[in-house]
């Protein structure tokens, strides 16, 4: 099999991460060599701008501020995470990738996704993901869920309803743009049934590839 690099995408509180963590083990269990990271973060300095940028008042940074630190954590990640595992081999599951930027500032906070399109090409080029699992949830449901997690990293969980509505709406249009690579999950569903979905993709790609 070739390696593989998938992403996870969706509003706060879709149920990324376990899902992340379930298909990290399934893949485990198949002997098949695989990390998961996440963004923003995913190493150490990239993890010190996930501080600045997900605690604290939402007021606290500009949306530009805001899209060019998000680039400059994943361009951390990608030269010293991202490339390295996917060149030794590795399959790389990874918590949310550039479709948040393009959800997060350039739809919601209406920088553009045109301009986030062309951060990216400058930033970090061509490269994509070979999938990417959308989770898709209504946001008064899913910002209950990950606010009642103990957390500190609250800040975009506190922008008011129509920024997540925004959100959940340009995941769904970044989708319906790129279906050669991006599935829709309703996230409403158990986490079991969620897992055998994304499982049934992947099993495909392995035999595909
Ligand atoms: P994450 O830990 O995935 O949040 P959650 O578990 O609540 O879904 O991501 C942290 C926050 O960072 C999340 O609210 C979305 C935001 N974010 C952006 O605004 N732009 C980006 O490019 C990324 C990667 C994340």
């Amino acid at each position: 099999m070739n390696n593989l690099f998938i992403t996870f995408e969706g509003g706060d509180g879709s149920g990324k991460s376990t899902q992340v963590n379930l298909l990290k083990d399934y893949l485990d269990n198949l002997n098949f060599e695989t990390i998961k990271t996440r963004e923003p973060g995913g190493t150490p300095s990239a993890e010190i701008l996930r501080d600045l940028l997900t605690t604290g008042e939402v007021e606290k940074w500009t949306p530009m501020s805001e899209a060019l630190l998000m680039w400059a954590s994943r361009y951390e990640h990608l030269i010293q995470v991202i490339e390295p595992a996917l060149n030794s081999g590795k399959n790389v599951i990874c918590d949310r990738f550039y479709d948040s930027t393009y959800a997060y500032q350039g739809v919601a906070h209406n920088l553009g996704i045109d301009k986030m399109e062309k951060l990216k090409k400058i930033i970090i080029g061509d490269i994509e993901p070979d999938v990417t699992f959308v989770l898709d949830i209504d946001p008064k449901v899913g910002l209950k869920r990950s606010l009642d997690r103990p957390n500190q990293e609250n800040r975009f969980e506190s922008y008011n309803i129509d920024f997540h509505n925004k959100i959940r709406s340009a995941f769904l249009e970044i989708a319906k743009k790129n279906k050669n690579r991006c599935i829709v999950v309703d996230a409403s569903l158990n986490e079991q049934e969620i897992n055998n979905l994304i499982i049934t993709v992947i099993d495909n790609l392995i035999t595909d590839k």
